[in-house]
């Protein structure tokens, strides 16, 4: 993503912590993939999903009292952050009923954008899938396809359902850091290239210093978490972007100041917060994506995201990140950059990164962070994230509407989807549009060219 993504939560209960409650079980929907080595050769997995920590109920160990209400830490559980770890207990999640989570069919996940609860609404939400109860499902992505269906046609302008890999740890940071006692099975250990600070509990430690709600209903603290990430999928009906965005860090990594690439250090982080995006729209073709165009969004199809490597191997450096589309049976491939300055292209190579760069004036930090070779690094070790959420930051707009949204949109790269840029302001979406949701289903990784195929 191109902004941070804010937790948006409106529980004026909800509390937060890293102990393991027991008032509610632990029950991880199924999500099962497959991989695959050849067309119609393909093995299932019994993959699960699990909801991140930070949406979770939590309270003091021994009763129901709050650890976090509002935006603000209980500072008698809380007074600093090795304290309330060790205070505070997040529980089991009841996926459907309080985050609107639900698995419609096998291998299919719909996320709600607004559930209406006991506790008030919640709003967006964000799992990862797991290989087994306490373990996140690792990928190594490097000379692979990674395919997913997905149904964006209840997902209108302003929202982000997004599918990407994060460096995640394994086991959620649970045997790296003692402080945390809930790990993977808890959704503990999210991290991305925007070194997010609304993250409760980092490193088995509440993130209380500094704290300060930002609009009632979440917060920032003084440390982020940071590392690469591979951005496969955001979008909604109007706009799409596929990124990698490559970090120095090479795992999970706590950041504090200059490291966390905040304002005007936003190119001196630790991560490429901009990431190299590939957006049909914004790289000139503005009929290829949408309701009615040639990736038709009012209804489901794949996608398709290739990883070759230099060498034709899964060790070697990471060179070309590919996308296809599959719709009705046909593979449509990615739309062409129409663009003054860049060479005619359908995919994500170092060149075409730089050649963006300088049509669009930005800074080159992904060139900077190592480019897709440093991607390609990460990539050996991913966790798969799937989301649904607003933007309190920037409304959306650098997916999928004029960004920045004081320039002139005819400049080169400032136009990025047809969307009006008020229409992803929360308080606009979440009031117009409560029932959007996305469906994610079908995934498969697997050899090049294994996992999908035009059919009659
Ligand atoms: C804060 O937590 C303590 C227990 O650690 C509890 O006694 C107190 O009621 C809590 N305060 C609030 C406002 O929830």
């Amino acid at each position: 993503m191109y902004k941070q993504v804010v937790t948006a939560l409106s529980f004026a209960s909800l509390v937060f912590g890293q102990q393991v409650g027991t008032v509610t079980a632990e029950t991880h929907p199924s999500l099962p993939i497959e991989v695959c080595t050849a067309p119609g050769s393909c093995t299932k997995e019994s993959t699960t999903a699990v909801l991140d920590a930070n949406w979770r109920w939590a309270h003091v160990t021994d009763g129901y009292t709050n650890c976090y209400t509002g935006s603000e830490w209980n500072a008698t559980a809380c007074p600093d952050g090795k304290t309330c770890a060790a205070n505070c207990a997040i529980d089991g999640a009841e996926y459907e009923k309080t985050y609107g989570i639900s698995t419609p069919e096998a291998g299919a996940l719909r996320l709600n954008f607004i559930t209406k609860n006991d506790n008030g609404a919640n709003v967006g939400s964000r799992v990862y899938l797991m290989a087994s109860e306490s373990k996140y499902r690792m990928f190594n992505l490097l000379n692979k396809e990674f395919t997913m269906d997905v149904d964006v046609s209840n997902l209108p302008c302003g929202l982000n359902g997004a599918v990407y890999f994060s460096e995640m740890d394994e086991d959620g940071g649970m045997s790296r850091f003692e402080g945390n006692k809930a790990g993977a099975k808890y959704g503990t250990g999210y991290c991305d290239a925007q070194c997010p600070k609304d993250i409760k509990f980092i490193n088995g430690e509440a993130n209380v210093e500094g704290w300060g709600g930002s609009d009632g209903n979440s917060g920032t603290g003084n440390v982020g978490t940071c590392c690469a990430e591979m951005d496969i999928w955001e979008a909604n009906l109007d706009a799409t972007a596929y990124t990698p965005h490559p970090c120095s860090v090479t795992e999970q990594t706590k950041c504090e100041g200059v490291d966390c690439g905040d304002g005007d250090d936003r190119y001196a982080g630790v991560c490429d917060k901009d990431g190299c995006d590939f957006n049909s729209f914004r790289l000139g073709n503005q009929d290829f994506y949408g309701p009615a165009k040639t990736v038709d969004t009012s209804k489901p199809f794949t996608l398709v995201t290739q990883f070759h490597t230099a060498d034709g191997t899964d060790t070697g450096a990471l060179q070309s990140i590919k996308r296809f589309y599959v719709q009705d049976g046909t593979v449509i491939p990615n739309s062409e950059t129409v663009v003054e300055g860049v060479d005619a292209t359908n995919e994500i190579t170092d060149e075409f990164c730089a050649q963006q760069k300088t049509a669009f004036g930005d800074n080159n930090y992904f060139k900077t962070q190592g480019g897709l070779a440093a991607m390609g690094k990460s990539l050996e070790k991913m966790v798969l994230v799937l989301s649904i959420w607003d933007d309190h930051a920037v409304s959306m707009n650098w997916l999928d509407s004029n960004f920045p949204t004081d320039a002139d949109p005819t400049a080169p790269g400032v136009a990025r989807g047809r969307c009006d840029p008020e229409a992803g302001l929360p308080e606009t979406v979440e009031a117009a549009h409560p029932d959007a949701y996305v469906v994610y289903s079908n995934i498969k990784v697997g050899a090049i060219d294994s996992t999908y195929a035009a059919s009659a």
